[in-house]
């Protein structure tokens, strides 16, 4: 079982960017951190990260994943295609967030990819990622076991 792990604009520069709200960890450090629970649970991650809409949406079109693990940056609160592509796909997909949006400016209240996800976690930084994993890994099993 694979889960795909995708990553929107600017987060490349995780380590870099903001390390005051977004942690000191660079995105291949979380990746690494990812794929070595992936292991532990059993499931292969393929991480992927772009700063272009088109390109997370061809990704999310193209994916033979059983679950995906999705932060997607700033588009979380714009991007009517996104969530378009979202609500597309039979596998469930868990909404992640380093920082707690709802604790932000208020541009960051609104994500428009949460109705159409399975859930979403936000403000634990890259503890995010791992627990959007669990989930996603647990929700994607019970649908195996159900079909
Ligand atoms: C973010 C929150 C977004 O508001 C922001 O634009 C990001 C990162 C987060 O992980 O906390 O790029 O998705």
């Amino acid at each position: 079982m694979k889960v795909l792990v995708l990553h929107g604009p600017n987060l490349n520069l995780l380590g870099k960017r903001e390390p005051g709200i977004y942690g000191n960890q660079t995105l291949e450090a979380i990746n690494r951190r990812l794929v070595e629970l992936g292991r532990e649970l059993g499931v292969e991650v393929e991480c992927f990260q772009s700063n272009h809409e088109g390109e997370l949406i061809d990704k999310l079109h193209s994916t033979d994943a059983a679950a995906v693990v999705f932060n997607p940056g700033a588009f979380t609160h714009y991007s009517y295609a996104l969530r378009d592509a979202v609500a597309s796909l039979p596998i469930p997909v868990v909404e992640v967030h380093l920082s707690n949006i709802y604790a932000r400016e208020e541009f960051r209240h609104r994500s428009v990819i949460a109705p159409v996800a399975a859930g979403q976690i936000s403000g634990f930084g890259a503890e995010s990622y791992l627990l959007g994993l669990q989930a996603a890994v647990s929700l994607a099993k019970k649908r195996g076991e159900r079909s």
